[in-house]
């Protein structure tokens, strides 16, 4: 299977809405309404699977969202039952990974039944109080707030500038760079397709 990483387009929507709120009605996560989406697009990526025509088959998603200068989240992680167990979620975290480093960010987080699969990728379960921004802003709203059985993990992201003049000393996120970083052009980032489990 050859499966890229590329930035959300407004036609993926339907399909990432329907598959994030299939996930949703199983309490796996919270739902998303296409507006949402909509609003916060480029913040979003989707794996793909690319056949040799150039069609494409959507296989998941996720999204980075802003806490604090900071931190950033992983939300709406989600991967077709068909892909499930390939590797398509661990690409999509490890891209949103290297999108928070490029954007600055020191920390990114996420609230997870899958604390494992988090570790996996280098994350650190925490108290939910060290994400506290994620809880007063969008936890307080979930009807599941005060029986939360979610678990808070963290990554701790190093950035090294390459206009350092010292290339050794590694710097932590400038909250004043951050802001700039995050305006949508800015999104020209670019991700390289990845080929996974390539068939011979
Ligand atoms: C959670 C979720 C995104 C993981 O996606 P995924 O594509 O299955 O993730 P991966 O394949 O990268 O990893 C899943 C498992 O497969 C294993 N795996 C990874 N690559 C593999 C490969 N090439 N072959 C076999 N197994 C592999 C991993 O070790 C991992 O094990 P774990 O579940 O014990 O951690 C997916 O299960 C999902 O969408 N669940 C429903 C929605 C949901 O819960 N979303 C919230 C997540 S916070």
């Amino acid at each position: 299977m050859a499966v890229a990483i590329r930035q959300a387009q407004p036609g993926d929507i339907p399909e990432l809405v329907e598959m994030i709120n299939g996930f949703a009605a199983r309490n796996l996560m919270l739902p998303r309404t296409p507006e949402a989406v909509m609003k916060t697009l480029p913040d979003w990526l989707v794996a793909v699977e690319r056949e040799i025509e150039g069609a494409e088959t959507i296989l998941g998603c996720g999204s980075l969202v802003v806490l604090t200068p900071e931190l950033a989240e992983v939300r709406s992680l989600a991967v077709h039952e068909r892909g499930h167990g390939k590797g398509v979620g661990s690409l999509i975290v490890e891209n949103l990974v290297a999108l928070a480093k490029a954007r600055e960010f020191s920390q990114v987080c996420a609230l997870t039944l899958r604390e494992e699969f988090f570790q996996r990728l280098g994350f650190e379960i925490v108290d939910r109080w060290s994400i506290s921004p994620k809880l007063w802003q969008e936890c307080i709203y979930c009807p599941k707030f005060h029986r939360c059985d979610e678990v808070a993990v963290m990554k701790h992201l190093t950035i090294r500038r390459p206009e350092e003049a010292n290339p050794g000393k590694v710097v932590t996120a400038n909250p004043l760079l951050k802001w700039q970083a995050w305006q949508p052009l800015k999104l020209a980032y670019s991700y390289k397709p990845i080929h996974l489990h390539e068939e011979e």
